[in-house]
């Protein structure tokens, strides 16, 4: 007997979550396992995809793999690096290309085979690759082929093993879901994944694991977490559930309200809302460097919701912790793979991992990503706009209020200012530099620069090639803003600025207004973020300007600055001016890469 799964084996790179999404989202649930997995620990899935990656067969570095897989008799399809590397395994030939090849290709279907029920003779396919297999393995026979590459689907019908040069995961191979159903028939699974089965099932699993016994966790507003309590509560009914809210101080505004309405609305009245403001004030107390800034926070945070979790004194026989951790989490924090430095996992402190390894966390979302996440919490009731806001980053609004010593002024930087402005004039806008750095990222680094000003028409096609070719182009560079509200563009200067209550209580604000834009315009679903950042600078030194960053996104590796409709534009920023203290408004028209979404 096989379980009804397919196991995804993780060869690096974003394929491996792109493959699990998609196979779920056919009705059948998908794991991640580490391709030196073996056999016993792999257990029986009905299926395995070995994914792409970036390594070469012939790589040193490439990731270990348990070859003895390939002889448990379970159905695979191996995608890209996963096809070379069974080919290579298996006996058949691969060979090492110069360079990378990708785009759009289109297939041929060279022999039938049931991967390809329902497909036309020629299909386009998206490939991206860097070597490529000549010759398939003995007993293997080749079903597709492109132009440039004469082995592009392989298979072995007796076998059930298959493999695919191109990638069926991605949007851009059309009937990429047609081939990984056909995958799924082939291995004998029944379609049985949905919500409303998870949340029945989990709830029943919560009530076993929780016993008699009682889960106390942390509300931070955002959709995991609430989604997580609202889940709990539903299983275990409220009484047995404690909810703790720390406000940092930090949130955008009526965050803490909004949650305890939603939850109220639902008929809980379990949550316990406490203000920490003070205490996060106090880390970042004279601090400018935005790294120093951030590990102060996410510091002050762990040690409040340690201190808490002690204070409440919890008799850990009578109470469990309850997480919002999701799968991807999950698999970051357990694996060998690296983790992003400056995300800090708030979900595994020592005292958590502690806790975890006593049994005594529970994680009811932890085999979920974030769109299942949001399909629950409206099946359990959650209030759409709840459940489908934007991101926000862990940190909050600390890293969208800039900090510096002050004392730089525009006109420190002639020689790029010359050269920008000859760039900007040609196209008929005026500029300047600002005196101030933000964060942006080349190649594998963040690396920090300064944006230039731009003033003139808002013509989104015209500003994108500017705003290129000025990053692309000039060193010390690394955005492009548009002024959108204030006064003629003038010089600037930076003042001495830290993170202050005040300053908060601005951003707060201005973060607002521009949201509440964005909502009364139809426009917040289209858009996948938008930081709103406070720049201590100004030309006489004593006012603050604030950067809306509108981007689209599917998978925050890369983002294309959104195209706002320019009354939304307008009002956005007449708004922002109203609040005072600002003097200019600017638009963000600057990609991921080279700027990052946040500015520090
Ligand atoms: P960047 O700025 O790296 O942001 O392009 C990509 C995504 O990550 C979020 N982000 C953070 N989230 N702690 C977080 O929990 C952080 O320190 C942090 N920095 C950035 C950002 O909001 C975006 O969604």
């Amino acid at each position: 007997m096989f379980e009804n799964k397919i196991t995804v084996l993780d060869f690096g790179g974003q394929y491996a979550h792109l493959i699990t999404k998609r196979i779920r989202h056919l009705g059948v649930y998908a794991d991640i396992k580490h391709p030196d997995i073996g056999v016993e620990e792999l257990g029986r899935p009905g299926g395995v995809i070995l994914s792409g990656g970036p390594s070469s067969v012939y790589s040193e570095e490439a990731p270990p793999f348990n070859r003895e897989l390939l002889t448990t008799g379970i159905p695979m399809l191996g995608l890209c690096y996963g096809m070379h590397l069974m080919a290579f395994l298996l006996g058949g030939e691969v060979r090492r290309l110069d360079r990378r090849e990708y785009g759009r290709a289109e297939l041929d279907i060279a022999a039938s085979s049931p991967l390809w029920a329902g497909l036309k003779e020629h299909e386009l396919v998206w490939m991206s690759h860097g070597d490529s297999v000549i010759a398939p393995p003995p007993g293997f026979e080749v079903i597709g082929k492109t132009g440039d590459c004469p082995v592009a689907a392989l298979g072995s019908e007796s076998r059930k093993i298959y493999g695919l040069q191109f990638h069926p995961e991605v949007k851009d191979t059309p009937s990429g879901d047609r081939i990984l159903t056909n995958f799924i028939a082939i291995c004998g699974l029944e379609k049985n994944w949905s919500m409303e089965g998870y949340i029945k099932s989990k709830m029943e699993e919560v009530q076993t694991q929780v016993g008699d016994r009682n889960v106390f966790l942390l509300v931070s507003g955002g959709v995991d977490s609430t989604v997580t309590f609202t889940l709990l509560n539903e299983a275990l009914g409220e009484d047995r559930i404690l909810g703790l809210h720390i406000d940092t101080g930090l949130m955008r505004k009526n965050e803490t309200a909004g949650v305890k309405d939603a939850l109220r609305n639902l008929d809980f009245h379990n949550l316990k809302v406490i203000d920490r403001t003070d205490d996060f004030l106090k880390a970042v107390e004279g601090l400018t460097d935005p790294q120093e800034k951030r590990k102060a926070i996410g510091d002050e945070f762990i040690y409040v919701k340690d201190r808490e979790l002690t204070a409440l004194n919890l008799d850990p026989d009578r109470w469990l912790l309850g997480q919002g951790t999701l799968y991807p989490d999950i698999i970051e924090s357990g694996g060998s793979r690296h983790a992003d430095v400056i995300k800090t996992h708030h979900n595994r402190t020592d005292m958590i991992k502690e806790m975890v390894e006593k049994g005594l966390v529970i994680e009811p979302l932890d085999q979920l990503y974030k769109d299942e996440v949001r399909e629950v919490g409206e099946h359990l009731g959650l209030p759409h706009e709840l459940v489908w806001r934007h991101p926000f980053p862990g940190p909050g609004l600390g890293v969208r209020v800039l900090c510096t010593k002050g004392g730089e002024s525009s006109s420190d930087y002639k020689d790029t200012a010359e050269t920008v402005s000859s760039k900007a004039e040609s196209e008929g806008y005026a500029s300047v530099i600002l005196p101030v750095r933000s964060v942006g990222v080349q190649g594998d680094s963040r690396t920090y620069a300064h944006p230039a000003a731009v003033e003139g028409k808002l013509d989104w096609e015209r500003l994108d090639l500017l705003s290129t070719d000025i990053t692309n182009e000039i060193d010390g560079i690394n955005r492009v803003v548009l002024k959108i509200g204030g006064g003629a563009l003038k010089p600037m200067v930076s003042k001495a600025a830290t993170l202050t209550r005040d300053r908060l209580e601005l951003i707060r604000e201005a973060d607002n207004e521009a949201m509440t834009v964005l909502k009364e315009h139809g426009l917040y679903e289209k858009i996948f973020q938008m930081p709103v950042v406070l720049l201590p600078v100004s030309t006489e030194g004593s006012m603050e300007c604030v950067v809306v960053r509108a981007l689209e996104s599917s998978d925050v590796m890369t983002a294309r600055f959104f195209r706002m409709p320019p009354e939304s534009v307008a009002e956005i920023a007449d708004r922002i001016l109203a609040l005072g203290g600002v003097e200019y408004v600017f638009y963000d028209l600057t990609n991921k890469p080279p700027g990052t979404f946040e500015w520090e």
